[in-house]
């Protein structure tokens, strides 16, 4: 069979890409080896966490912030099995969802595991059985997988990946996280918010990395109030299998060695772009060190008719970054003028408080002898903050010192994940701090701390 575009994976870069190309008029095909469409995002990433982290919030608000405002619940339980099984729930009306939207735009689905016979030609293998599949564009979205470390190999029920932590079917008493990233962040949060003792040990000084240092000590602060152990500067060495538990080795920086019990280890300590099986050698795909396959502006690989996007490429691996260069790819391939702004993709952890960035942070604009002038408001002094007793943390709006143009900003906060939304659009059309100060915002609302933070950029913030 043969088609003007063929996608190989079907998460939020592949999938969005085929709907895409399929609205431009291309006959698209998009070929999955999972049993369902949606891809790491989906089926085990972002929708799943994001899932659980709200469940688990619930029962921290029910817990331990309804009592503040008189509405006492009392003997709040938890029933793993429930909240699991919504979380199944979530994901397969979702992933069920995108089936639809392949019917409705007529993109034939491939069940199978797509491999490179030629530059426009792969054989899709299910079950030992094979089909060719032709194309005129093919476009490789196969993202990425967890690095896994050599001494401690995933068997996603002790020592697990995200994905293994995504479904313990019993509350663990320890958990060890390896590495204080976005993942170690959250999937530590849903289960220390559950009643598990998490340890994070993270190799460098410092959590969140690549997110302004600011914010990452404050997140430090709060998460470490509650109840989290972190054990910075510190590289796990090894691993020993006791009958009914797990001892890490670990040594710090100054090379104190130290061992840690516990009873599950979750590592995430990165992932890598995925290619395994793919037959890249076949066609001669050139890669990077690291594995990502190299692209050029339009997402062209080094074989023409040949394009890839998402986590398989460089860049942040985030879903809407692979959404947006799904969207560009084909949209170049139909000869049109797709094209992602990287300069302000956000990023964001679902912590609480929530943690989101955009654009440059202080220690990038001060390697780049950039001078700017930065605004800063706390929740405490929003209204609306103290109306739902949320006032921990601030919003912090980076402004070119001569021509006021927002360069970052960067928040932690309630309800972030949505505020940082605003300073998106305001950056993507070039907008300054004093075009967000003179915006008018909604009262009582959140979003009136974006707008103090950027009054403060000119010292003039008014309620504080
Ligand atoms: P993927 O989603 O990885 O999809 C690739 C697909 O290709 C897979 O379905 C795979 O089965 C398929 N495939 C691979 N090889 C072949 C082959 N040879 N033939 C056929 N099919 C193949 N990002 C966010 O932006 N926000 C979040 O909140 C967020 N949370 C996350 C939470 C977790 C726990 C994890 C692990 C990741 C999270 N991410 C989040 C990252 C996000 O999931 C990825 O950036 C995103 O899924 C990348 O999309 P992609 O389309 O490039 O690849
Ligand atoms: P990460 O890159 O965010 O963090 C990995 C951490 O592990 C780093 O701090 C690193 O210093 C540390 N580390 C590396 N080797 C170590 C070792 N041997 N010992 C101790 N620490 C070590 O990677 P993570 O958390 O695995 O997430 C992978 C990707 O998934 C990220 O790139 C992220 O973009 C994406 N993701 C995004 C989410 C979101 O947008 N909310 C949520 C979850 C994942």
């Amino acid at each position: 069979m043969s088609f003007d575009v063929v996608v190989i994976g079907a998460g939020p870069g592949g999938y969005v890409a085929a709907i895409r190309a399929a609205q431009l008029g291309l006959k698209t095909a998009c070929i999955e080896k999972g049993s369902t469409l949606g891809g790491t995002c989906l089926n085990v990433g972002c929708i799943p966490s994001k899932t659980l982290l709200h469940a688990t919030e619930l029962f921290h608000t029910a817990s331990h912030k309804m009592g503040d405002f008189g509405v006492m619940a009392k003997d709040v339980e938890i029933d793993l099995a429930k909240m699991m099984h919504k979380k199944e729930e979530v994901v397969t009306n979702l992933t069920s969802g995108i089936a639809g939207l392949f019917k409705k735009n007529k993109i034939q689905w491939f069940e199978g595991t797509a491999k490179f016979e030629a530059a426009n030609k792969l054989s899709v293998v299910k079950d030992g059985e094979s089909q060719i599949v032709e194309g005129k564009h093919i476009l490789i979205a196969t993202g990425s997988a967890p690095i896994e470390l050599q001494f401690l190999p995933f068997d996603e029920k002790d020592v697990v990946s995200s994905t293994g932590a995504l479904s313990f079917t019993e509350i663990p008493k320890r958990l060890t996280v390896i590495g204080g990233g976005v993942i170690g962040l959250e999937l530590g949060s849903v289960w220390s918010r559950l009643g598990s003792q998490v340890t994070v040990i993270e190799f460098l000084d410092r959590i969140a990395v690549g997110m302004d240092t600011e914010l990452a000590k404050e997140l430090l602060k709060i998460m470490k109030r509650d109840g989290l152990k972190f054990e910075l500067s510190t590289k796990v060495t090894g691993m020993a299998r006791q009958e009914d538990h797990i001892v890490l080795t670990a040594e710090t920086m100054e090379g104190e060695k130290k061992s840690f019990e516990t009873d599950k280890v979750l590592v995430c300590v990165g992932r890598k772009p995925y290619t395994r099986g793919l037959g890249l050698e076949n066609i001669g795909v050139e890669m990077d060190k690291k594995g990502r396959i190299n692209v050029n502006d339009h997402y062209q690989t080094s074989v023409p008719g040949v394009y890839a996007i998402g986590d398989v490429i460089d860049g942040p691996m985030l879903a809407h970054k692979a959404e947006e260069e799904g969207i560009a790819a084909v949209e170049r391939i139909a000869g049109k003028a797709g094209h992602v702004n990287y300069n302000v993709i956000p990023g964001i952890i679902y912590t609480w408080p929530e943690v989101a960035s955009v654009g440059k942070t202080e220690d990038e604009l001060k390697a780049e002898n950039v001078a700017y002038n930065v605004g800063k408001f706390p929740f405490k002094a929003n209204s609306r903050a103290r109306c739902v007793n949320e006032s921990q943390g601030f919003v912090k709006l980076i402004a070119d010192a001569e021509t006021d143009r927002l360069l970052g900003a960067h928040l932690i906060g309630p309800n972030v994940s949505e505020l940082v939304q605003e300073l998106v659009s305001v950056m993507e059309f070039g907008g300054s701090a004093e075009d967000v100060a003179r915006t008018v915002h909604g009262h009582p609302t959140l979003f009136e701390t974006v707008k103090e933070a950027a009054l403060a950029v000119d010292g003039r913030p008014i309620h504080i």
